[in-house]
């Protein structure tokens, strides 16, 4: 296919905007999707992220469409993940594009996801369709939200295209945009081959799946490749598109996109970003800006039953294969035995592998607080980072310890500009500039710390405006701040997997809560069980779970067996994701109870 007949593009929105329905609209417009073949949400084919409604994986697919110029023209679309956690990847879709579709809800308007991704697309100079979605809807304001693009995005009301995802209204409209507006590649096709990697995945029978973008020469069949980053070689052995199943080709030109198998068995061997070029005849040098995504939170999974460790460690392995931004390594608690210490991109990432493992693995966790990556400057000089609370360093060794920072951009409705502004001060923001984005909602900026924003910063803001405010983050860089680490002790043994590392003014505070919460959640046992939070040998908070004078059995006494042996199974089935400290054990929550102080 000649390019001048291919259009790359994207669609990009704020989680619920309507994205995929769109995306599911286009494919069966262009009837690349048969009636039969339609289920719903083609793109997001894994279970759990179509129960989240969130797209986790990217994916290209092609589209034959007759335009009404009487041509025929290929539309690569390509699925971009919606979620803050994964900018890069997003990022790295963008570059394979031209253009993008930027969906907007008629209802909801601009909002904070809309903008970051208006901003990844500017920096990748690339045509924006804006479309406003949704306009069945009884509330659509479709006034406002032009007026919105015009004066917040500076797009020209004339190029706004009007849709309903849900009835079809406006999709040829849409695709004749795509054809229109969008340029067409205009790659080098006889010079050296270079294709960026956007995506890839695991196939258990064909190894890794490739997806890329050719941006110069060609690649075909049989080729023996190289990986620039990693320096390793390949021989591609299967080359294709997508359409929407699967269809081999003979050759992947400039300007196209498709998949290859190479018989590659590790996704790190085929990272985001990295470039595709020729083993014999390589490219002097790699396609622009990439980057190794670095995990930003870590916490601590283990075993509820210690027997199922080996069984972890290979669904952690099996997991990795598909995801290669996901790390982890061995660990080994005093309080939870071994586990492991495993890294993600941010929490949604942590909330969807822990679901998988317990969901599709069925391996029931306990998992310990989330906490970010601190860089710690000793005394002796040497910079270390900790990954682990418990491994900070006594507080005469350290220098200085600096903690990951965003820039927090919200989209609030001026009447919860206060709230929004005393959460960010509670949770030590520094206010950076507030601008009216119209009579009604202002753009407010925020220089965040991650740790104070990774645990329930989401659900406050939320709560706090009613829904109606949005928000996303960059991390901006490192910056000291006067950290310590608050260690937990149950019946004077320390408790590793309960130590947190928490700002000096909030030590005491944060202490004193969880003892208090500990205590309401610990079991009571034959005797007093202390619960103390301490900074190095200095106690600051202190209580006590009463010792029980009467055991669950007496409750039970002259009675009814079935009624006992249920009694029994109750604590059997509690006992399973409890860990025995010394002579008491600790249940699950407890390991998440740092979280719920606010
Ligand atoms: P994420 O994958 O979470 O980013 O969401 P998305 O942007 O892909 O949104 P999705 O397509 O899942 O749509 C979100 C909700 O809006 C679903 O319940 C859709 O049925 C609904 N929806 C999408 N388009 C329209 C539309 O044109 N009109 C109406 N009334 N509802 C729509």
């Amino acid at each position: 296919m000649t390019q001048e007949r291919i259009r790359n593009f994207s669609i990009i929105a704020h989680i619920d905007h309507g994205k995929s329905t769109l995306a599911d609209r286009l494919l069966e417009y262009t009837k690349t999707l048969t009636e039969r073949e339609m289920q719903e949400q083609f793109l997001d084919n894994m279970d759990l992220e179509r129960e989240r409604g969130i797209t986790i994986k990217l994916q290209a697919v092609t589209m034959n469409y007759q335009a009404k110029d009487g041509k025929e023209y290929y539309l690569n679309v390509i699925d971009t993940p919606g979620h803050v956690d994964f900018t890069y990847e997003v990022s790295r879709s963008l570059k394979a594009c031209e253009g993008v579709l930027l969906v907007v809800d008629a209802a909801q308007g601009i909002e904070a996801q809309t903008l970051a991704n208006i901003y990844l697309a500017l920096e990748q100079n690339l045509e924006i369709i804006p479309v406003i979605n949704k306009i069945d809807l009884p509330n659509a304001d479709v006034e406002k939200v032009t007026r919105e693009l015009e004066e917040i995005v500076g797009i020209d009301e004339d190029e706004v295209i009007l849709a309903s995802a849900k009835d079809g209204t406006g999709i040829e409209d849409i695709l004749e945009a795509i054809v229109e507006r969008i340029p067409a590649p205009d790659d080098k096709e006889d010079d050296h081959l270079k294709a960026l990697i956007f995506d890839s995945y695991y196939d258990t029978y064909r190894g890794v799946i490739t997806y890329l973008r050719v941006f110069s020469g060609q690649l075909v069949p049989g080729m023996e490749i190289k990986m620039m980053q990693t320096g390793k070689k390949f021989e591609a052995s299967e080359i294709g598109i997508l359409n929407p199943g699967p269809k081999k080709v003979d050759a992947l030109n400039a300007g196209e996109v498709g998949f290859m198998a190479a018989n590659i068995k590790d996704v790190k061997d085929s990272r985001v970003g990295d470039t595709i070029t020729s083993y014999k005849k390589p490219a002097p040098e790699p396609l622009a800006g990439y980057k190794q995504v670095k995990p930003m939170v870590y916490c601590g999974l283990f075993p509820a039953d210690g027997e199922d460790y080996e069984d972890l460690r290979d669904a952690l392995d099996k997991l990795q294969l598909n995801d290669a931004s996901l790390v982890y390594e061995q660990e080994n608690s005093a309080a939870l035995g071994f586990g492991f210490r495993c890294g993600f991109l941010g929490l949604l990432h942590m909330e969807i592998i822990q679901e998988r493992l317990e969901r599709e693995y069925g391996i029931s966790l306990v998992t310990t607080a989330p906490n970010v990556v601190y860089r710690v400057e000793l005394v002796e000089g040497e910079e270390i980072t900790i990954e682990n609370p418990t491994d900070l360093p006594e507080r005469n060794e350290i220098n200085a310890i600096y903690e990951p920072v965003v820039r927090a951009n919200f989209m609030v409705p001026q009447d919860y500009i206060g709230p929004v502004m005393e959460l960010c001060e509670e949770k030590r923001g520094e206010y950076e500039t507030l601008e009216y984005l119209d009579s009604l909602r202002v753009l407010l900026k925020y220089k965040l710390p991650l740790s104070e924003i990774v645990f329930d910063f989401f659900d406050l803001l939320k709560s706090k405006t009613r829904g109606y405010a949005s928000f996303d983050y960059e991390i901006i860089g490192y910056e000291g701040a006067d950290l310590v680490k608050v260690d937990i002790l149950v019946n004077k043994e320390p408790v590793d997997a309960l130590s947190f590392i928490v700002h000096q003014d909030k030590a005491y505070y944060k202490g004193r809560q969880l003892a208090g919460k500990l205590r309401e959640m610990l079991p009571r046992q034959m005797f007093d069980v202390p619960v103390q939070a301490a900074i190095g040998n200095k106690v600051i908070a202190r209580e006590t779970v009463k010792a029980v004078k009467k055991n669950v059995l007496a409750k039970c006494y002259g009675g009814d067996i079935t009624r006992k042996r249920k009694l029994l199974e109750k604590q059997k089935e509690g006992k399973q994701r409890m860990k025995q400290v010394g002579k008491v054990d600790i249940p699950q929550e407890a390991f998440m109870a740092v979280l719920s102080i606010d």
